[in-house]
């Protein structure tokens, strides 16, 4: 199974377009040590030929114009793709708002969580996706799926798992008690593997906390893509950028006792990579003390284009 990232950002993207903070200003001059990401999508084959993108973010078409591979065959017909599924992990803008660049009556299949797929269908701009061709199918929780799309097997299987976390932003009701009305599923995580070689990895692009039924399904996990928003809770706040804390958005940080260098230090994961880094977080310049702290403790900073085989 070859897995590519094809953008390793948060939400906004780095640089976001709006933002003056420390990061973005450093990457938008060149500064060298800083590379600019792409919203958090990873793409994935188990053939070589057919693929599958977790996550459709705004980046879309751009990660697709740069990965030769996820392009239309010039050996296929007028209209072909090489993607024949896209599965969600969630409904923020980040992960959903690049099924709009997959119009133009291309057959594939959409996976995602029942509530999810509610919002895709309460959203009637996403019928640019013609039903006739693009099947949305809904995830059975612990349940594993093969992946099938545009009538091919793509010999991958999924089995999606709710983790700690919280309702897109765009979508919150209510107060805190109800965590702005997130219920299970909400956020979840994924199990990918690849039958005919036996491997497996999973994704956890969002996730508030490690509980001890997330540790026991990652523990002696062969590789792990994690949520690695920020660095620590109150970044974003001591930067001046947001009045908001990681925890409020669903996201635990990288550093400190409830964190995730701390959180699977028991687990005995093979690999680690951190995805879904937000424009805030010092891990995104290569020679920060915090970035050495994350390698030393084990980890890899993700970035566009790296590629993983299994
Ligand atoms: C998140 O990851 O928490 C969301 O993408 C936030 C947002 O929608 O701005
Ligand atoms: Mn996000």
């Amino acid at each position: 199974m070859l897995i590519r990232i094809l953008g390793a950002a948060a939400g906004g993207g780095f640089p976001q377009w709006n933002c003056n903070g420390r990061n973005s200003a450093a990457v938008r001059a060149g500064k060298p040590g800083f590379r600019a990401r792409t919203q958090c999508s990873l793409a994935l084959s188990a053939n070589g030929s057919d693929w599958v993108l977790l996550n459709a973010s705004p980046d879309l078409r751009q990660q697709i114009n740069e990965t030769p591979a996820l392009g239309a065959r010039a050996d296929g017909p007028l209209r072909n793709s090489p993607i024949a599924a896209v599965v969600l992990t969630g409904a923020d803008v980040d992960f959903i708002a690049g099924l709009l660049n997959l119009r133009e009556l291309q057959p594939f299949s959409i996976y995602g969580a029942d509530r999810v797929l509610a919002t895709l269908s309460a959203n009637s701009i996403f019928n640019v996706l013609n039903p006739d061709v693009v099947v949305r199918r809904s995830f059975q929780f612990g349940v594993p799926t093969s992946i099938e799309g545009a009538g091919r097997d793509t010999g991958l299987v999924v089995e999606a798992f709710p983790v700690p976390g919280k309702i897109a932003l765009y979508l919150e009701s209510g107060a805190s008690s109800n965590n702005y009305g997130s219920r299970d599923g909400d956020t979840i995580g994924l199990k990918i593997s690849a039958p005919a070689t036996g491997k497996h990895f999973f994704f956890v692009p969002g996730c508030a906390v490690v509980d001890a039924e997330l540790a026991s399904r990652l523990k002696g996990a062969p590789l792990v893509f994690f949520d690695g928003t920020l660095y620590t809770d109150d970044e974003m706040i001591k930067q001046g950028l947001m009045q908001k804390t990681g925890q409020r958005m669903g996201h635990m940080s990288i550093s400190g006792p409830e964190g995730s260098i701390a959180a699977f230090e028991p687990l005995g994961v093979a690999r680690k990579v951190y995805v879904h880094i937000n424009n805030s977080n010092p891990v995104l310049d290569d020679n920060s003390p915090e970035r050495r702290a994350t390698e030393a403790a084990g980890w890899e900073v993700g970035y566009d284009g790296m590629e993983i085989r299994l």
